[in-house]
């Protein structure tokens, strides 16, 4: 079964090919035409995936050496994401699947994160056969589920504010570093100390008493951007420039710290041997490795995305359509658009 994909829920105009559940072609382009502005602006994410979605989409066809008569179906992120953007994409693959008399899997783009680790190259990879445990942190989300085999899920926690990725962002923008500050503070970070200054961590044992924490499963991120601006505020910029390695590492333990406590709180309570991490934040290094520490540990086996799958591609949204449409649930040719789409499937089962 030959699958395409189109993801066009922000700024990346993505397309791949997944033929009998192997990724045969990937292609992410990364709009740069937001840089100076410091975060994404939503018409002209629309514009630029419209002037490139027929190259994306005829490039990923083109490395699979695949032609659109050879396809079965056809998938593409339909919320939640920038109106705009999504409607973009959305539009494309449903007119597609249209001329072409296909079915067409809307995809929820968060469920295709959540899938993201068991993405496959080679046959290898395969969702655990019991239920799982998923971090789900990105740049609009940090949502705790317990994913079930069937590849129903409840979501268990969720942000209260700030999403992770958001975290990163906007603590990294006060820095002075450029959008997105994630993977930076990342590199910078490497170089610093992670106990140069202790930031605060919400909601978890080191903020409350541990009567009150215990079994509380959601996240709130705002404190800690307050108490870095503030902190910031105290200092001279020639310290701040001095430091910046430490300080990157101070706030990423303080992110990081959060999201390891919580996601093995869940595993704990619910007696569950398999976790998995997903969304843009699960590329950053500190964090697999945290959490892979926990896991071992606890004897929990950990299930990683690729890093080049961990942020927004349309590789997870082909391969979240192959494993629906595996599992017998079926497709549909007209799906609304749904920029604020709930966790509900987006296909029904017959
Ligand atoms: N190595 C890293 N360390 C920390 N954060 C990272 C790293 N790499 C990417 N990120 C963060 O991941 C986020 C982008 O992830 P992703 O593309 O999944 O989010 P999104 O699609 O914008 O949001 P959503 O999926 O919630 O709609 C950004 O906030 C970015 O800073
Ligand atoms: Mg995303």
């Amino acid at each position: 079964m030959n699958i395409l994909g189109i993801e066009t829920s922000c700024d990346e105009t993505s397309s791949a090919l997944l033929c009998n559940g192997e990724v045969c072609s990937s292609i992410i382009s990364s709009q740069l035409c937001h840089t100076s502005f410091g975060g994404v602006v939503p018409e002209l994410a629309s514009r630029e995936h419209e002037r490139l979605i027929v190259s994306i989409v005829d490039a990923a066809l083109t490395e699979a050496n695949i032609t659109k008569n050879e396809l079965d179906a056809i998938a593409a992120t339909a919320g939640p994401g920038l109106i705009g953007a999504v409607m973009v994409g959305l539009s494309f693959a449903q007119g597609l699947a249209y001329a072409l008399d296909l079915p067409f899997v809307p995809v929820n783009h968060i469920e295709a994160h959540i899938f993201s680790p068991f993405i496959s190259e080679e046959a290898s990879r395969r969702t655990p056969e019991g239920s799982f445990v998923s971090l789900t942190v990105s740049g609009g989300h940090t949502l705790l589920s317990v994913v079930e085999p069937d590849l129903s899920y409840t979501v268990v926690g969720r942000t209260l504010d700030d999403a992770a990725g958001e975290a990163f962002d906007k603590t990294g923008k006060m820095l002075g570093l450029p959008y997105p500050a994630g993977p930076i503070i990342d590199k910078l970070a490497e170089e610093g100390d992670p106990s140069f200054h202790l930031f605060p961590r919400a909601l978890t044992s080191q903020s409350q008493s541990s009567k009150s924490w215990q079994g509380n499963f959601d996240f709130s991120f705002s404190g800690l951007k307050t108490s870095v601006l503030t902190w910031l505020q105290k200092q001279t910029p020639p310290f701040i420039e001095l430091h910046k390695g430490d300080i990157a590492a101070s706030i990423q333990s303080a992110i990081v710290g959060v999201l390891v406590e919580k996601s093995m709180a869940v595993v704990r309570s619910r007696g569950i041997r398999a976790l998995s991490i997903a969304g843009g934040v699960s590329a950053n290094s500190a964090l697999r490795r945290a959490m892979q520490q926990a896991c071992d540990r606890e004897g929990v086996r950990l299930y990683l995305p690729k890093p080049l799958y961990s942020t927004d591609n349309a590789a997870m949204i082909a391969s979240l359509a192959h494993l629906k449409l595996s599992r017998g649930m079926r497709a549909e040719y007209l799906y609304n658009i749904a920029p604020y789409a709930s966790f509900a499937a987006a296909s029904r089962r017959d």
